[in-house]
């Protein structure tokens, strides 16, 4: 569907569900302010401040709330059906009022009711016109569960007269004890609905769910002589925080892979909890997960750029937390082609031994699958659910390229508003997500990303200086297992002035094919022809080089202790 910016209907979060009511008041507070920050899209922030939901102190009982208040219609967003259904369930025990599920195979039916074989369900109500009918005509106080029924509220003619039927049916429900709760993992709301529909966002289990969950397995297995439970306080608590982040059926899953395996459950399965989450980035299609090699002494050069990494290697740690340090928030590496961004956020995910999830912006924009701003929501709230790891948004300048200015672009405002999602994400995330974004031009970039406070630093990435290409050049040819010693490394450096990372890379792969091809061994004069065939970048955009470097200039820090000779300025040729 195309969403109207702006008008997006009033978004609430919940906290998890009533039982983790048990959690402390501070843990309710923090659950608040996060719901709050995944409400703060720019989109949702316009919605009319008539129609937002007033906040309760405690964000966990927000369905209760709403139920309470008499919103007519509520729209659930989450995965975890059971759990909404569970936490219904409590309210109308403690209401006094009915359940009743709908589903589009069972019609409506008492919760709790044995499922029914498709064919002998309560036939007359599985149409949803139907289904809103029987409601209206119910009297008794009831809640109704609606599941899968989102393709019903969907901007698409032929849903017409269901979209009709449900904006009278939240008119009469009003005045009645009565509530609809629509359950679906993503929002499908079309614009005529907007006004008369609440969605709450379902916060995914917390500590206390998993904690409970875990209990509940082990008071399970634990009769059974070749089940080992061999978890202390510590190991526990490993365990749990590991499965922060997934459902608590993909957790009891999880937890259950854990005892087939090995029949025991001990810290160790923090692994197996860790692959699960690999499952659920390869699921969502638009992280990936980067398992990388590199190491930081891969990277030739850019000193402060890894000092500084090296410096914040254990700043997600728990101590650093006690210690007071706030967790890092990210980089933007900004600089010339080819000169080792991309390759520094492979090397801090092992330094850091934190996964590495690359997001690519171009496939959300061009994805078939839900529009570009769920996309967007789904991506972050993926990424949080691994915390702590490290996203990384490659070529951030391409990937919102048309998102500045007016924000009316050739797509109407879409980059724009996307952007935004993530720019207000970025200023507001408590969750220890570590973002590196890496950009060529600054000229695409939309001037917010770069202000304070977004992110902590700006590194600019400069062409090595003739000291650091002599450690590139020692280290691609050790990847090749060539000695570095046998070669002159000094002139190779002194040949390679302008050249980058990539560029030397490049040069000693085209050297071995040379000395392959006349069946030689590679030496330096071959590396020194192979340099002398090849006309670096920089010379080729020598201005757009000149252009960075001076917008760099004071704005941000340069990623290598030592100056880049300065050889791609376009020099004046003057004849003596
Ligand atoms: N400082 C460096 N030390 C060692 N190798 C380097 C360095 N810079 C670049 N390289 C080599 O060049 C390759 C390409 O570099 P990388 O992908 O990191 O460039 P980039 O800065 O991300 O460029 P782009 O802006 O085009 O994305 C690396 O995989 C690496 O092999
Ligand atoms: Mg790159």
């Amino acid at each position: 569907m195309t969403r109207v910016p702006g008008s997006v209907p009033p978004r609430v979060g919940s906290g998890s569900n009533g039982a983790a009511a048990a959690g402390a008041a501070a843990a309710g507070a923090a659950a608040a302010s996060r719901a709050g920050t995944s409400a703060a899209g720019p989109a949702s922030a316009a919605a009319p401040s008539s129609s937002t939901v007033p906040r309760g102190p405690r964000a966990i009982d927000e369905l209760d709330v709403l139920i309470r208040a008499r919103y007519p219609i509520i729209y659930v967003v989450t995965w975890e059906e059971e759990r909404v259904e569970q936490q219904l369930a409590r309210i109308a025990t403690t209401r006094n009022k009915k359940l009743f599920v709908w589903t589009c195979t069972q019609g409506i039916v008492r919760a709790g009711s044995e499922p029914q074989s498709s064919k002998s369900g309560s036939g007359s109500t599985s149409d949803p016109l139907a289904a809103l009918d029987t409601i209206l005509s119910h009297v008794e106080p009831a809640l109704y569960l609606l599941k899968d029924f989102h393709p019903f509220t969907e901007d698409i003619r032929c849903n017409i007269a269901t979209i009709r039927r449900l904006r009278d049916v939240a008119y009469q429900l009003r005045d009645t004890y009565k509530t609809i709760v629509i359950v679906a993992p993503m929002m499908r709301l079309a614009p005529e609905l907007q006004k008369d529909i609440t969605i709450l966002d379902f916060k995914p289990p917390e500590v206390a769910d998993f904690n409970r969950l875990l209990d509940r397995i082990i008071e399970d297995v634990k009769d059974k002589p070749q089940v080992k439970i061999n978890l202390d306080a510590d190991g526990r608590e490993k365990l749990v925080h590991a499965a922060r982040g997934l459902t608590l059926r993909e957790a009891e899953n999880v937890f259950a892979k854990t005892l087939v395996i090995d029949g025991k459950i001990d810290a160790d399965d923090v692994s197996v909890v860790f692959s699960e989450k690999q499952q659920i980035i390869k699921k969502s299609g638009l992280l990936e997960y980067f398992a990388s090699q590199e190491q930081l002494d891969t990277v030739g050069g850019l000193e402060n750029l890894k000092e500084w990494l090296v410096k914040r290697s254990m700043a997600f740690t728990e101590r650093a937390a006690e210690f007071g340090l706030p967790s890092p928030k990210g980089v933007l590496l900004l600089g010339v082609q080819g000169c080792g961004k991309s390759l520094c956020a492979k090397a801090v995910s092992s330094l850091w031994k934190l996964p590495l999830l690359r997001f690519d912006v171009g496939r959300m924009f061009g994805s078939l699958v839900g529009s570009s701003e769920e996309n967007m929501r789904r991506a972050i709230q993926t990424a949080e659910s691994v915390a702590p790891a490290i996203l990384w948004v490659d070529e951030i300048d391409k990937a919102f390229a048309g998102s500045g200015g007016s924000g009316a672009g050739s797509d109407g405002g879409t980059a724009s508003r996307v952007f935004g999602t993530f720019l207000t994400w970025l200023g507001d995330k408590t969750t220890p997500v570590f973002v590196i974004a890496t950009a060529n031009d600054i000229s695409h970039l939309p001037p917010e990303l770069l202000r304070k406070g977004r992110l902590d630093e700006i590194f600019f990435v400069d062409l090595p200086s003739e000291a650091e290409r002599v450690e590139i050049f020692r280290i691609h040819l050790e990847k090749k297992s060539r000695v570095p010693d046998g070669f002159d490394l000094a002139l190779l450096a002194k040949r390679s002035d302008g050249f980058s990372g990539a560029e030397i890379e490049q040069a000693i792969v085209s050297g071995l094919f040379d000395a392959f091809s006349h069946g030689i061994e590679l030496d330096t004069p071959t590396l020194a022809n192979s340099l002398a065939e090849t006309v670096p970048l920089s010379k080729t955009m020598s201005e757009q080089l000149s252009r960075l470097r001076s917008w760099a200039q004071g704005r941000a820090r340069p990623a290598s202790g030592t100056i880049a000779t300065g050889s791609t300025e376009v020099r004046r040729k003057i004849e003596l």
